[in-house]
């Protein structure tokens, strides 16, 4: 049982998608990052010596790291302040376990980028960790633990990342916790652009910007938008998706953040998308288009958009709404 791994992959999610700050999310097929679990003697004892010498946090009693590709050596390998290594215990702690796990992680998202990336880490550690145990616990288990993970990697335990990367499709978060997560339909042809321009984004930052209060006239707007892009993904009406893609709370605010935002945008919409804003907190921009043809068209024009606007090589994907989100799978060969 000792040399028993499990590996899980889960997906890049798009959140807020325009007008849903905090409560809409979506998952891409790829990229995603991937987990991989195994049973190790456990206990404080051989845990602690790992803690980093200068200001050791608190370890964690049943999780280590062992390793973490993709990275470029930046992310924290003390369990208690990975957002995987969080994620882990909360479930182990949450099914009364005491055996010691430890986690190898294989970043496949670009740090900082918009994409969920703190999101799919710890949701591919709860799944991972759960397949060992065999614990089947219930998704909602599942999202309460890596929301413990996001807090960690976000400084906020909201669910628009994390619901979709564990559940897959298009998500709406009615409450984080405990979770009431509602799967919205997705109209057949529906394909999302996303650009990830070569910038990088810390979400407590990009937050922090947000202030505490919004001008009541912004929040009608918004919660009308949300009203009505619900209802345009349940009629698979696209001109009232068009209409309602549209951001007038977190997205003004965080503008600055990435250089040319509107020309981008202008740009996506020119070029036959339904729709254009941040993806999550950016700098990543994420479009959605009525069909995959129209979706290459919108990529290239977002692409040529990015690179005259921001500079540098941005890295651009085309998914459907992935139906599947977080899922046991075989280990990535870094
Ligand atoms: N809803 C979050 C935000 C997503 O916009 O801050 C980023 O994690």
């Amino acid at each position: 049982m000792a040399d028993r791994v499990v590996t899980a992959f889960a997906p890049a999610t798009v959140s807020n998608v325009a007008c849903g700050f905090d409560v809409l999310g979506f998952a891409l097929e790829a990229p995603g990052d991937e987990v991989s679990a195994r049973f190790v003697e456990g206990g404080r004892e051989p845990f602690s010596s790992e803690a980093s010498p200068k200001r050791a946090p608190v370890p964690l009693p049943l999780v280590r790291i062992d390793d973490i590709t993709g990275d470029d050596g930046r992310l924290p390998r003390e369990a208690a302040r990975n957002t995987a290594g969080v994620a882990a215990q909360a479930l182990l702690t949450s099914l009364g376990e005491r055996r010691g796990v430890a986690l190898s992680i294989c970043k496949g998202l670009p740090l900082s980028s918009g994409l969920g990336g703190s999101a799919a880490s710890a949701a591919a550690a709860v799944v991972a960790v759960d397949a060992l145990l065999d614990a089947h616990a219930p998704v909602e288990t599942l999202i309460t633990c890596a929301l413990e993970g996001e807090r960690l990697g976000a400084g906020s335990a909201h669910a628009d990342n994390i619901a979709p990367a564990l559940c897959g499709g298009f998500v709406l978060v009615r409450r984080a916790s405990p979770p009431d997560i509602i799967r919205l339909p997705v109209p057949a042809g529906l394909t999302a652009v996303v650009v990830h321009p070569d910038l990088e984004i810390e979400t407590s930052r990009a937050r922090a910007m947000l202030g505490d209060t919004v001008p009541l006239a912004d929040a009608i707007r918004q919660w009308a938008n949300l009203g009505a892009l619900v209802h345009g993904l349940h009629r698979a009406d696209f001109a009232l998706i068009a209409r309602a893609l549209e951001d007038t709370i977190a997205e003004p605010r965080r503008a600055s953040l990435v250089p040319g935002l509107s020309a981008i945008k202008r740009a996506a919409v020119e070029a036959g998308a339904l729709g254009c804003s941040l993806s999550g907190s950016g700098p990543s921009l994420f479009a959605l288009c009525r069909d995959a043809h129209t979706a290459a068209t919108v990529a290239a024009a977002m692409t040529t958009a990015v690179r005259a606007e921001v500079g540098g090589d941005p890295q651009t994907y085309i998914s459907s709404i992935a139906p599947q989100g977080a899922r046991i799978v075989s280990p990535c060969a870094s």
